[in-house]
């Protein structure tokens, strides 16, 4: 902690536009008080997302700021606890949690085990206790410093990714051969492209012009498409929409072409919204159906399954973590940039829609 801390806040009303302020930083720790020195973070088109729905789901409330104006978009990334006055988080221990784009976070830790820890402070309560919890890596059998960069990028999407493909599997994919995915190239959609690779399905890709060659390039779907192209896609099977587009148009004119052949509408996603527009008097077919990981899990706990399929998880997650770095055949090229003004870019071409999708974004705080 030093008072040359720093913070990275985004303009509410215009997420493209950041401000780097003071961070203040307290003098003397109270019991129980944590202070987490941010080291590595990752940024994807999640976290402009999770700025979108700021005051809609609550994540500007996270992070407070003190300035209407401007919040702190929440990130995900690897700390080393710099000071600690919390007894079972010692000095030196390395964490995986959720951050605000900041020098140090203080955190008011509670529910400590071997594990890890939770923050209590009060304003965390606006989210579920997921993105309040930080996991102490030296008690992670998963954990590998090697990997931290695409744990970084990957851990906070591939959870959905997977839990997306349980859920549908165990409803026998609504009695779809077919699963048309839109934003293909989005790492939370190729993520679940990478889960259904045994299953009886075919996987259809939608992308951008811009973004098909990388996603043709990962061999992940069965076939790939623009989304200019939705119209063309053959007819006469029984077909489910995995949406990470969120775009309002795009779901009309595949549920149009569609038609009877569409059995279920399993919303994901919002990369070309900022609204999830659901009721829609235009729409023919299913009514979309937001996904929640939270509607896996508590399936899986009801039935008492919830440990083992932990357990499969955990173990599939690192071995998709190995994958998509494997440098063989590595299916992104990560980039480490480096210091908040860094970041600050990579937000700005995130909130354009201008990222290169072939490229993972890691931001290193410079010490
Ligand atoms: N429900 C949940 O719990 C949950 C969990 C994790 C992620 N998500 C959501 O999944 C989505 C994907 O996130 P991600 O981090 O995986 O994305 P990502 O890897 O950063 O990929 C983003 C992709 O979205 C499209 N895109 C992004 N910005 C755009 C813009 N301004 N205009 C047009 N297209 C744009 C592009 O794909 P195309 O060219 O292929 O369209 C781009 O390659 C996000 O909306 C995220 O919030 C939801």
């Amino acid at each position: 902690m030093s008072d040359t801390d720093r913070r990275l806040m985004t303009l509410k009303s215009s997420l493209r536009e950041t401000l780097i302020a003071p961070n203040p930083a307290p003098t003397d720790l109270a019991e129980g008080e944590v202070v987490l020195a941010l080291d590595r973070f990752s940024l994807t088109t999640n976290n402009i997302t999770y700025a979108a729905y700021g005051d809609a789901i609550g994540y500007w409330k996270v992070f407070p700021t003190g300035d209407d104006a401007y919040g702190m978009m929440p990130v995900w990334g690897f700390a080393d606890v710099a000071a600690s006055r919390a007894p079972g988080v010692e000095v030196g221990a390395r964490v995986f949690g959720y951050f605000p784009m900041a020098d140090t976070l203080l955190v008011q830790a509670e529910k400590v085990s071997r594990g890890g820890f939770a923050d209590a402070s009060p304003w965390r309560k606006a989210v579920p206790d997921i993105y309040n919890r930080y996991v102490l890596c030296a008690a992670d059998r998963h954990y590998s410093p090697a990997l931290e960069n695409a744990e970084a990028l990957f851990r906070p999407l591939f959870v959905t990714s997977y839990t997306t493909v349980d859920f549908l599997r165990d409803a026998g994919f609504f009695g779809a051969k077919r699963i048309v995915v839109s934003s293909a190239s989005s790492k939370t959609a190729y993520g679940a492209a990478h889960c259904l690779a045994a299953d009886d399905v075919e996987l259809v890709a939608l992308t951008g012009a811009r973004n098909r060659a990388f996603v043709e390039g990962l061999g992940a779907y069965g076939a790939v498409h623009g989304y200019d192209e939705v119209e063309r896609l053959p007819t006469g099977v029984p077909t489910l929409y995995l949406d990470l587009a969120g775009d309002a148009d795009l779901r009309r004119r595949v549920h149009a072409h569609f038609g009877d052949d569409l059995k279920y509408d399993c919303l994901v996603g919002s990369t070309q919204s900022d609204s999830f527009t659901m009721d829609d008097p235009a729409l023919v077919g299913p009514k979309p159906v937001f996904f929640f990981a939270a509607t896996c899990l508590d399936r899986h706990r009801e039935r008492g399954t919830l440990h083992a399929f932990y357990d499969r998880f955990l173990a599939d997650q690192a071995a998709f973590f190995e994958r998509v770095v494997d440098p063989a055949s590595p299916w992104i090229r990560i980039v480490e940039h480096h210091g908040l003004e860094a970041a600050a870019l990579v937000v700005r071409d995130l909130a354009d829609g201008v990222s290169d999708a072939a490229e993972g974004a890691i931001i290193r705080i410079a010490r």
